[in-house]
């Protein structure tokens, strides 16, 4: 199948961190065993992700995300056949408002964080995986034992 990069933004309806942990650790579970993997961006106001994965395998996975009340407007931004992993090692890597990420929040978007103002599905992955880069890692939670595919 072809490697696939998908990525959306939603308006998160109101959440916990309990409903975050919920909605990782499915991702853990789910994405290890599916050869997916990701970065999930939450600052209460906005969700955006990028999934790696198998195109029929992100499209699949994509109607089960959309579907899911814990988010609504629902934005699809971008899927495109791509050559290389840009968070291989993260079954889905969990990006918060770490203080930290603000500077990179600013440098990207100096009115403030908002996905509408981003073209292309390129450019989102750049600012997620920046974030990333410069957040401290939440521990995940250890993957099941069936091997990748
Ligand atoms: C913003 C958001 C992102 C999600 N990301 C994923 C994901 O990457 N992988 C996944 O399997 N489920 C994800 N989910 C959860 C799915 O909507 C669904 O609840 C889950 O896949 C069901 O898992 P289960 O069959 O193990 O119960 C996400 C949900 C939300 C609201």
């Amino acid at each position: 199948m072809p490697l696939t990069r998908l990525v959306y933004y939603s308006r998160p309806v109101a959440l916990g961190d309990a409903d975050i942990d919920d909605i990782l650790t499915r991702s853990y579970a789910n994405n290890y065993l599916k050869n997916v993997t990701g970065a999930l961006f939450f600052n209460g106001e906005w969700f955006v992700q990028v999934l790696e994965g198998g195109r029929q395998t992100l499209s699949d996975l994509f109607v089960r995300i959309s579907a899911d009340p814990r988010h609504r407007a629902v934005c699809l931004l971008d899927v495109s056949a791509i050559t290389e992993r840009v968070f291989a090692d993260w079954d889905m890597r969990y990006i918060g408002g770490q203080p930290a990420q603000e500077a990179v929040i600013k440098r990207f978007m100096p009115q403030g964080f908002d996905p509408v103002t981003v073209t292309d599905g390129a450019t989102m992955t750049r600012i997620l995986k920046a974030l990333a880069d410069a957040g401290a890692e939440r521990p995940e939670a250890p993957p099941p034992a069936t091997p990748r595919a």
